[in-house]
């Protein structure tokens, strides 16, 4: 039987923290054991927020290089840049001739800018048929997202729907695949961790940084157990071998912090050596973008084919 094809995307807007670790990232490399398909950089998506050639290139180099070092295996997952691939704009562009304004209205990104009185680029407000082109375009069984991307996958079912009923069945309708078991990781300060809140601690860390963040986690502590040190405890080390540690240490938050620093250290080392080790193979790391753009563009011209074929342009 051959196996199920996943796609997804991330946008190169920064280096990645354990947040992004254990809510995203990892779960590409987990599922990359039984699916085909591809992770692709969303840097069109990045270029709302990022309008600075210097810093999107950086960032394009250091999510390839993140990828990497975590375990993405190009063998496995197609890994391509969305910008390399023409027909995602294409399509996401004959997407829009059918999508109506109070239907993006109602997404909940463009709600909240509107909520923060942001101005709002045409590009935010577009973002879900982008979404909507990047995932169509490779018919992919699952679609791996947090919690927070459900409603663009659902815009992206809608928009196949609509398209197959005025045009032909021409798409698959994709399902999330919402990676629910993955609870929210909350930051140092006992809030949602995030680079926009400061409160993070970088995938790749270098120890001294490590135990610097760890250091200044917030101890709100109930029944001497200091909470927020104890949520970012259970990604590193079982709940049954932390229930006898914090027993044992009950109220000592800096021994136990220093556990802490201890147990990151051993994970993040050995991916942050293997990063250090690919910032020396950039050309290498840039060919495997290459030849999964080659790959991917392959799937795309044929599907935009199809495309322009069913509505009409192929004279
Ligand atoms: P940030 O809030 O740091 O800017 P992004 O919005 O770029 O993070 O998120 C990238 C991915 O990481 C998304 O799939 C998101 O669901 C996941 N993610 C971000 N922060 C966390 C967190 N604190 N816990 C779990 N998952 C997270
Ligand atoms: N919008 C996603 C995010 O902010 C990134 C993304 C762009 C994506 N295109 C996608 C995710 C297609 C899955 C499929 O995280």
């Amino acid at each position: 039987m051959s196996k199920k094809v996943l796609l997804s995307g991330v946008k190169p807007t920064g280096a990645p923290h354990i947040g992004n670790y254990f809510g995203a990232m990892k779960q590409f490399v987990d599922l990359q054991k039984d699916h085909d398909g591809f992770i692709f950089i969303a840097d069109y998506h990045a270029l709302n927020f990022i309008q600075n050639k210097e810093e999107m290139k950086k960032n394009i180099i250091d999510i390839l290089l993140d990828y990497l070092a975590i375990g993405l295996d190009p063998k496995k997952i197609t890994i391509f840049k969305q910008s390399d691939i023409s027909e995602h704009t294409e399509l996401a562009w004959i997407f829009d001739t059918f999508t109506t304004m109070p239907y993006l209205m109602r997404a909940h990104a463009y709600k909240d800018a509107v909520a923060k009185d942001k101005e709002i680029c045409v590009g935010t407000f577009n973002y879900p048929m982008l979404m909507a082109a990047d995932i169509l375009l490779y018919d992919p069984d699952v679609v791996p997202v947090g919690a927070d991307q459900k409603q663009h996958v659902e815009y992206a079912r809608d928009t196949a729907l609509k398209f197959n009923n005025i045009f032909g069945e021409t798409f698959k309708l994709p399902e999330p695949l919402i990676m629910k078991d993955v609870s929210v990781v909350p930051g140092i300060d006992g809030r949602k961790m995030s680079k926009s809140y400061n409160n993070h601690i970088p995938l790749f860390a270098e120890y001294e940084e490590i135990k610097k963040c760890v250091m200044s986690i917030v101890t709100d502590s109930s029944g001497g157990i200091p909470k927020n040190v104890y949520a970012i405890h259970k990604l590193f080390r079982s709940e049954e071998d932390l229930k006898k540690i914090y027993k044992e240490k009950e109220g000592k938050y800096k021994e136990l912090k220093e556990i802490l620093i201890e147990d990151i250290e051993n994970f993040i080392m050995p991916m942050r050596e293997r990063r250090k080790e690919l910032e020396k193979k950039i050309p290498e790391a840039l060919e495997i973008l290459k030849l999964g753009g080659e790959k991917a563009k392959i799937l795309a011209a044929k599907k935009m084919q199809e495309v322009r074929e069913k509505i009409g342009v192929n004279v």
